[in-house]
């Protein structure tokens, strides 16, 4: 999704950008620039259609040079990926203004522009905002100024970030709904919608809050709230490293996050579990009043932290004995939602920052449940800041648009909430089947680790993918979720269309589309539901179908004609859709290679969708 870079500085600041927007290409763009006042004092800027590199062979055949710049990666909303559509917007050539988010009163605010006397040259929101600022610049005087009061009249969701060439020392940047750091320098400032963009020049950082607006100078940042009152936001250092953002060895982000999951389990579990139990504290103190107090748990995420959600539910209903429900945001946020009492809002997301989980933990705070909590990767992110308490995943920063290390992490995380919950709920001291999970999942990074030495099986397996139009995935209980997770990936990586069922229902409809060119992929750990699955596998191969299988050697499934197995180790029957997802992520990356797609950015999605 769209990002945003800005700098002030006495150095040239043109590399700093071009590094930025190189740094959020992960997130998925389709056009990029950056404007400089340069050194004569004149605004200039690069743009191009496509990839930054675009904007990088520009400023090679037209350098720039100056100390004040803003920069962008724009996702198509508002009219086609063009040129003329590429943020930075200039006003009158004298003011430059990037924008992630929707302005929704655009055209209102258009007209009234137009008739102002404003020619408009491209289709987008962003435009009228960069001509609202100079309209009231006009009037104010003060670049601060008019953007407070351009902000009053913008209804939407937004983060700015503006130069005008009267103020060569000034960066003037706001949030409000999408996500805006100040990244804090010696002698200098910058600005970012994601701090990645900005560690090659500071990892000290200030997380600006919903409303707030910023002025940047070389040796000053000046933060206002949404009511106009001077604050003081707490500088936060950085603690990923920078590595992160780096691919090493490996040939793409996401192979080398499917390699990184066993250390980042064993980080999400670090200080968290005892020799026989989930440590009270691994949740924080407040949690421990709360969870005793929840008669039900809601949970709400989308995309593939919705998949998280919906294996929380069969633990959280098994193990802990509560009712649980899982909805996607975008559809929980439209509904007549009846809370029941004492009902637990659980939210999951990587980033913090998905514009409709955001949204649907903001009416949820009005809607009388018991508390919020916030099972994320970002610390400073909007989710963790307006939540009541927080579990956090010890992913570090994923890059890939297709999200991995983050899931698992997240099913780690939420089986330790389970546990938690279950113990608050029945006060014995001394519980077996707890111990028995601890236990479990001390082990799951080694687990994990063997699991990923199937790769070169997996992509062998990957090359009777590479030709085919459709596949099917199937599990059952805990395992639906890891089957539509694993639909997910191939689709968005290899654009292979993959749906996902429970195995119960083939019968019900899907079993018409099975033959020898659709591809039945099957997870069955040993469980109480496998040999039900053994059956419905016999229904596929009765009609023709192939059939690729990850089992558990318990299970007895074996290679034969017209069905490929590969086995996992063995593994807790409530662990294994944690350890069952790897081979998925494995197959559908392999597949996506042979295909030659663009593995870390997919066409047409975005890795944080700030945007409804
Ligand atoms: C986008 C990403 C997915 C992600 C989803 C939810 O669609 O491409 O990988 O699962 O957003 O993101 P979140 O950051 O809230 O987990």
């Amino acid at each position: 999704m769209c990002g945003i870079v800005g700098a002030v500085a006495e150095r040239n600041v043109t590399g700093i950008l071009l590094e930025g927007l190189k740094r959020l290409e992960y997130r998925g763009y389709d056009s990029a620039g950056l404007a400089i006042i340069d050194d004569q004092g004149q605004l200039q800027r690069r743009r191009a259609q496509g990839k930054v590199a675009e904007v990088e062979k520009r400023l090679d055949e037209q350098p720039l040079k100056g100390g004040l710049g803003v920069a962008h990666t724009r996702w198509a909303t508002h009219g086609k990926p063009s040129e003329a559509n590429a943020h930075p917007h200039f006003s009158s050539d004298e003011l430059a203004l990037v924008h992630n988010g929707i302005i929704e009163n655009h055209e209102p605010l258009r007209r009234q522009l137009q008739a102002a006397g404003y020619a408009f040259t491209s289709e987008t929101d962003t435009e009228v905002v960069a001509h609202l600022v100079h309209q009231l610049y006009q009037q104010a005087g003060d670049l601060t100024l008019a953007v407070q009061q351009a902000l009053q009249q913008l209804e939407g969701a937004y983060a700015l970030a503006v130069i005008h060439q009267q103020h060569p020392d000034r960066l003037v940047c706001a949030r409000k709904g999408s996500p805006l750091v100040i990244g804090v320098g010696i002698g200098e400032h910058f600005c970012a919608s994601d701090p990645l963009a900005l560690l090659q020049v500071t990892d000290r950082f200030v997380y600006l809050e919903e409303g707030d607006l910023a002025t940047l100078t070389l040796n000053e940042h000046h933060v206002i709230n949404a009511a106009g009152a001077a604050v003081e936001r707490p500088v936060s250092q950085w603690e990923h490293g920078n590595q992160a953002a780096e691919k090493g060895s490996y040939r793409h982000f996401m192979l080398k996050e499917i390699h990184e999951q066993p250390a980042v389990i064993a980080a999400t579990l670090e200080g968290r579990l005892s020799d026989r139990r989930v440590l009270p504290q691994a949740l924080g103190s407040a949690a421990m009043e709360l969870l005793p107090k929840v008669r039900q748990v809601q949970i709400i995420a989308c995309g593939t932290s919705f998949h998280a959600g919906m294996v929380a539910r069969y633990w959280i209903e098994r193990l802990a004995g509560l009712p649980c429900q899982v909805e996607v945001a975008s559809e929980y946020r439209y509904r007549d939602v009846v809370v029941t009492p004492d009902t637990l809002f659980v939210t999951i997301s990587q980033s913090g920052e998905t514009a409709d989980t955001l949204a649907a933990l903001r009416f949820a705070r009005t809607a009388g449940y018991l508390g919020s909590l916030a099972v994320c990767n970002v610390p400073g992110s909007s989710l963790v800041r307006e939540s009541d308490l927080s579990l956090m995943t010890q992913a570090g920063p994923e890059i890939g648009v297709a999200s991995t290390k983050a899931f698992t992490t997240q099913l780690t995380a939420l089986l330790l909430l389970t546990l938690a919950l279950r113990r608050a709920h029945h006060k014995t001291e001394e519980d077996a089947l707890e111990a028995e999970l601890v236990q479990a999942l001390r082990e799951l990074p080694r687990l994990s680790e063997q699991t990923l030495q199937l790769d070169a099986a997996i992509e062998q397996l990957a090359e009777d993918f590479a030709e085919k139009h459709h596949a099917l995935f199937l599990g059952r209980g805990s395992q639906y979720p890891i089957a539509m997770e694993g639909a997910l990936k191939l689709k968005e990586i290899s654009y292979i269309h993959a749906e996902a069922y429970p195995a119960g229902e083939l019968k019900h409809g899907p079993l018409a589309l099975v033959d020898k060119d659709m591809p039945v992929i099957a997870v069955a750990p040993r469980d109480d539901l496998v040999d039900k699955l053994k059956s419905n596998l016999q229904e596929v191969r009765a009609r023709g179908g192939e059939l690729y299988v990850f089992a558990d050697p318990e299970t007895l499934l074996e290679p034969e004609p017209g069905m490929k197995v590969l086995h996992l180790p063995k593994v807790h029957d409530i662990l294994a859709p944690i350890l069952y997802t790897l081979p998925l992520q494995l197959l559908s990356y392999h597949v996506a290679v042979l295909k030659g797609t663009d593995v870390d950015q997919p066409r047409n999605l975005a890795k944080s969708v700030t945007v409804e």
